[in-house]
């Protein structure tokens, strides 16, 4: 599959911050702010692919300067590094006060979007090609937050389900849970 530059995929979101959006002290809820970057994400994440995408994950999130009614929400994203079927977009959050054009780098986050096919299977994606030395490093760095968050989804994955058992009608995760504590005594 022919590769495609970053550029390719750099894409910009921004939304007017507006009442309805306002946690009791006016400031905009973090919740919001996140789904503007699964929105801005998804949005670099078709223009690479140019196919259906889910979001897979999204890995840890900080809000540094609070979003005042008002104010514009503005958002960048690129695709970092593309895996097979997976790739890692990186989002950038600004807030803008309109009334003095001064922005704030508010938020940062890497989510990871699936190419899912028309039979809703997952499905190879073209790789990226970082050119600017930014991209560059943001390409290589994406590998080492690729295995950190393949483990923790190796390690959250459920280890019982909550079937009732056909024997007792314990829930099966408590009967395991059971099990693992009597084998821990
Ligand atoms: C994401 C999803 C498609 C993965 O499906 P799956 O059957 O587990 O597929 P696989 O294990 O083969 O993984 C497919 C790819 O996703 C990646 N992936 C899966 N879970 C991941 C996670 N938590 N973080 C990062 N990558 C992940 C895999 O590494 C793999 O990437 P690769 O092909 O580039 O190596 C599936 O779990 C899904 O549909 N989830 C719901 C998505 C959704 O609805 N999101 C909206 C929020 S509700």
């Amino acid at each position: 599959m022919q590769g495609k530059p970053v550029r390719e995929s750099q894409s910009e979101y921004s939304e007017l911050a507006l009442p309805n959006d306002a946690n009791v002290l006016g400031h905009v809820l973090g919740g919001k702010v996140m789904h503007l970057a699964d929105m801005a994400g998804a949005l670099a994440a078709l223009r690479h692919a140019r196919c259906p995408v889910v979001t897979a994950s999204v890995d840890h999130m900080s809000f540094l300067h609070p979003v005042h009614i008002g104010q514009l929400i503005l958002l960048r994203s690129s695709v970092n590094r593309v895996f097979r079927t997976s790739m890692e977009v990186g989002v950038k959050v600004w807030v803008e006060d309109l009334k003095t054009g001064e922005r704030r780098h508010t938020s940062s986050a890497y989510l990871t979007f699936v190419a899912i096919d028309g039979d809703g299977k997952c499905m190879g994606i073209p790789p990226v090609i970082p050119e600017t030395p930014e991209e560059k490093r943001r390409y290589d760095e994406a590998l080492q937050r690729r295995e950190y968050r393949l483990e923790l989804r190796k390690r959250s994955k459920p280890r019982a389900s909550p079937l009732k058992s056909p024997a007792t009608g314990d829930l099966e995760w408590e009967t395991r849970r059971q099990g693992d504590a009597a084998k821990s005594n």
